[in-house]
């Protein structure tokens, strides 16, 4: 069964919306891990829209499971997470433009700064992710660029419906496999929520789902406690059943 790594961006967008103190990410990541969160993911955008520099050196003092840092393969932001030595990193594709992240990050194609920035990173003892699309190409990149893990975007699965869901979930399916035959680990998140989650929970090898905006919208009419112990009790359902 797959560990729950709660993204905590849009308590941030809220705070940002006003430039105020409240609601603090710091406050939010500590309740998400006392209602059984086994981490906490935040994403440290270029232009800095929700998640802020003294958030992420915050939440790297008082996150007591685990702290995942979501950022685009800049030099910036390789420095920022030497300094501030998230448990782990994960490599995202970023446009300005974009409402989130759109699309997986193609590692072929990051040229000669990916290897580099993997090897520093994991040197410092920080665990390095790529977010990639669930087909052969990127994660065969993937796994020359030495990352330790590749975490499989969901997004085409979740906005699919009907056959066409089923054949993204197919698509997952096989990435998964594969990755694991390419020494990879595996982990999925992207679009994920209450009702399209279980499939995924159950996806081969997979040990970590990064699941943020479902569960920040259910928080606003039942708590964050309440949503984020709802989500665990569905991943939960994936377990295989006892005798
Ligand atoms: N994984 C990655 C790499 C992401 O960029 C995001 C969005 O920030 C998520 C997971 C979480 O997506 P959602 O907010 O749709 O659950």
């Amino acid at each position: 069964m797959p560990r729950l790594h709660v993204n905590i961006d849009h308590v941030a967008t809220l705070r940002q919306a006003r430039h105020s103190k409240q609601p603090d990410p710091v406050l939010a990541a500590g309740l998400c891990e006392l209602a059984g969160a086994n981490g906490i993911t935040v994403h440290l955008r270029e232009d800095r829209r929700h998640i802020q520099d003294r958030d992420v050196r915050l939440l790297r003092q008082t996150v007591t499971t685990l702290l995942n840092l979501e950022m685009a393969l800049t030099d910036e932001m390789v420095a920022i997470a030497l300094e501030v030595r998230p448990d782990q990193v994960c490599m995202v594709p970023e446009k300005r433009e974009e409402l989130t992240t759109e699309g997986g990050l193609d590692p072929a194609a990051c040229g000669e700064r990916l290897d580099p920035a993997v090897k520093s990173l994991r040197q410092a003892g920080i665990e390095v992710s790529l977010f990639v699309d669930p087909m052969p190409e990127p994660l065969e990149a993937a796994a020359r660029s030495g990352a330790d893990f590749v975490e499989l975007h969901t997004g085409a699965y979740a906005n699919a419906r009907g056959a066409q869901r089923e054949s993204e979930l197919l698509r997952l399916v096989t990435a998964a496999n594969y990755a694991h035959e390419l020494g990879l680990r595996v982990n999925a998140g992207h679009g994920l929520d209450y009702e399209n989650v279980l499939p995924i929970a159950q996806l081969p090898y997979v040990e970590e789902l990064n699941i943020g905006y479902a569960i920040l919208c259910r928080s606003i009419y039942t708590g964050l406690d309440q949503a984020v112990r709802e989500m665990q009790d569905r991943i939960l359902a994936a377990a295989p059943e006892m005798d």
